[in-house]
């Protein structure tokens, strides 16, 4: 954070003196140092003071998102919650927060140790460390409140409030109350991992300038309490069951499809097919990972963690990508 602060406060001194020269620039008596000069040392300046505000506006993104004060949330922990945040865990939190081979890839097992590298393995690593954290009572969480704890999956910010660059783009922020104290009931109740590779983001200057262009989707704004809707297989809790499921993360968020982007490939609009299946059907592709037609799920779609899920949850998500799209 200092580092990028510096280099934020080196930029804008560069880009006053850039104006400055222009301005000597065009005062000049000769008339060619005043167009070459005035041109050159004016497309200076604006190009830097350009790069000045985005970096300014990703730091203050990144370091001053406004993060409202943790509440003082205790979690019960009871069976329940653990268990409950457990299956949540194990459809969502394992596929990144997992423990790592030797490697460093991710195995997608418990405990949730962390240690992956995605900002190097999805190919922006160029943006900073961007490494998935050890959430066992082995790493930083034994440092917070159970309202930290909340705050982070909920708001997506650090224990000093500061953006969490990867989490805040995920659809964590819409799990209800219940289900985030379920959660970290069950983050409570692991074993204390350490592991012994970096965690953690570190964004550099590079991913703040990126982050205040608006190159990556800024963080949505999520409400401070969420109850989810009644469960039972019907769309409105199969919507919900998308959200942590994921599916509306990279589907879309009404699960129609995402155009390609200058940072991702599209992703198809899966009502297309499943509204062509029966529910066995729909039930036998998300647990085998291969379609009606013999064609399986490449890895970019994650059939696994839906496979794990309850048949209620499956049937809901059936109900949900079949009913007409509100
Ligand atoms: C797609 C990958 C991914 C998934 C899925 C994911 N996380 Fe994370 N998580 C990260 C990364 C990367 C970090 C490191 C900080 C950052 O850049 O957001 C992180 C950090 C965290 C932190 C640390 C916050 C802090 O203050 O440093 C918590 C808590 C957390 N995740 C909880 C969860 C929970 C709970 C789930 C499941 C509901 C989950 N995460 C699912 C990638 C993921
Ligand atoms: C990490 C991103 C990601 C997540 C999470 C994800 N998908 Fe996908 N999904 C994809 C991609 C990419 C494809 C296209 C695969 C291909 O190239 O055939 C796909 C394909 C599909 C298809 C097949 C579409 C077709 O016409 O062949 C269905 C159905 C589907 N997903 C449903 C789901 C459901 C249900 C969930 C949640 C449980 C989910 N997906 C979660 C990325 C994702």
């Amino acid at each position: 954070m200092t580092i990028n602060i510096i280099i934020l406060i080196a930029l804008v001194a560069l880009t006053i003196g850039a104006g400055w020269l222009t301005w000597r620039a065009v005062r000049a008596k000769r008339l060619w140092v005043k167009v070459a000069g005035g041109l050159g040392a004016g497309l200076l300046t604006l190009i830097l003071a350009a790069v000045s505000f985005a970096g300014g506006k990703g730091i203050a993104m990144l370091y001053f998102p406004g993060a409202r004060p943790a509440t003082d949330l205790k979690v019960a922990g009871t069976p329940e919650q653990i268990a409950r945040g457990e299956y949540l865990a194990g459809i969502g939190c394992v596929g990144c927060h997992g423990q790592v081979d030797a490697e460093g890839n991710p195995t997608e097992s418990f405990p949730l140790s962390g240690g992956f590298n995605i900002g190097e393995a999805e190919g922006f690593g160029f943006i900073g460390q961007i490494a998935v954290e050890n959430l066992t009572p082995g790493g930083k969480l034994a440092g917070y409140t159970d309202g930290e704890i909340f705050r982070a999956i909920r708001h997506g910010v650090n224990q000093d409030g500061q953006t969490l660059v990867f989490m805040s783009l995920l659809s964590y922020g819409q799990l209800s109350d219940d289900d985030t104290q379920a959660l970290i009931a069950y983050l409570r109740s692991q074993p204390a991992v350490t592991t012994g590779r970096p965690t953690g983001d570190k964004p550099n200057f590079l991913g703040a300038l990126l982050f205040g262009a608006g190159m990556f989707p800024s963080p949505t704004p999520q409400l401070e309490t969420i109850s989810a809707p009644p469960a039972g297989t019907t769309a409105e809790y199969g919507k919900y069951v998308a959200t942590y499921g994921e599916c509306r993360g990279c589907h879309g968020p009404d699960a129609t499809g995402v155009e390609a982007s200058s940072m991702a490939p599209a992703v198809p609009n899966p009502r297309l097919l499943v509204s062509t299946l029966t529910q066995e059907q729909f039930f036998e592709m998300m647990r085998t990972g291969v379609r009606p037609d013999g064609s399986a799920f490449p890895q970019t779609m994650p059939w696994k963690n839906a496979a794990m899920m309850t048949d209620d949850d499956l049937a809901a998500l059936y109900a949900y990508l079949t009913a007409p799209v509100k």
